[in-house]
């Protein structure tokens, strides 16, 4: 009797920590971007699926947008994957913001208008709800 209470018991915890592990990864799936350095959004935010996106849009490279430089060169084997954006374009938002955005915009909108493919109006990426 005892033995089959203590299964019991692993199982129902076992069961409730599945759903809590799931649904905390699902929790950090990206659907928009979302730098800290932007305080207050002036515009809705930037609809991006990361994942679906970079599927979708058949990039393999991680370095494609989360890029490392060194001496000017864009680096082939390295990334940055982890860091914001800011964390180099910029973090100091009051002086120069516009830099940050520019730098979003031109990787961007630069790869759709490139790719002739993808959003290229203001309101199809900063989408209303
Ligand atoms: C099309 C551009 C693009 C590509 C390609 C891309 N990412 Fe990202 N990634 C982003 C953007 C934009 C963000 C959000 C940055 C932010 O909100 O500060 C991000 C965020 C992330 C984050 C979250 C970082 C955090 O601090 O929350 C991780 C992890 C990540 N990317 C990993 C990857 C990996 C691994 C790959 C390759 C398989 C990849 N990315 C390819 C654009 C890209
Ligand atoms: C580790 C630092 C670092 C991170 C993180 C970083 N960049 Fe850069 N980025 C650079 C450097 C260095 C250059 C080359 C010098 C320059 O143009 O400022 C560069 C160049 C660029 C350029 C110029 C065109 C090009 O691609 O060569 C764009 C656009 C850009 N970054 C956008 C982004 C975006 C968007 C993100 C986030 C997904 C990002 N960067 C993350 C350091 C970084
Ligand atoms: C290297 C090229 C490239 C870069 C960089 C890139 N995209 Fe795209 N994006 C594409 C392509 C290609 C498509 C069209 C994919 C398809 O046909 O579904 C697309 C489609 C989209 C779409 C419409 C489909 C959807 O997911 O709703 C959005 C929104 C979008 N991109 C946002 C972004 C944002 C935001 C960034 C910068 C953080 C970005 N993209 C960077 C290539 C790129
Ligand atoms: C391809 C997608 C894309 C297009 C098209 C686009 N943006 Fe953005 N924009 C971004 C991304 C990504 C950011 C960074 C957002 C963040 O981190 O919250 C951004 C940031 C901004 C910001 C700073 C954040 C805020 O809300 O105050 C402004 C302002 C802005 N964009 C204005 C515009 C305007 C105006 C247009 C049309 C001329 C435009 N954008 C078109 C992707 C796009």
């Amino acid at each position: 009797m005892k033995k089959n209470k203590i299964l019991l018991y692993t199982v129902v915890f076992s069961f409730f920590l599945l759903i809590r592990i799931f649904s905390a990864v699902s929790q950090e799936d990206i659907e928009t971007v979302d730098d800290s350095a932007f305080k207050k959004l002036t515009r809705p935010p930037v609809s991006f699926f990361h994942d679906e996106h970079n599927e979708n849009a058949n990039i393999d490279e991680c370095n494609v947008c989360h890029h490392m430089f060194e001496d000017g060169e864009k680096l082939e084997y390295d990334d940055s994957i982890g860091m914001e954006c800011s964390a180099c374009h910029y973090s100091e938002p009051r002086e120069t913001e516009a830099d940050l955005i520019r730098s979003y915009h031109l990787q961007c909108s630069g790869c759709h208008l490139k790719q002739k493919t993808g959003p290229v109006m203001c309101g199809e990426c900063h989408r209303k709800k």
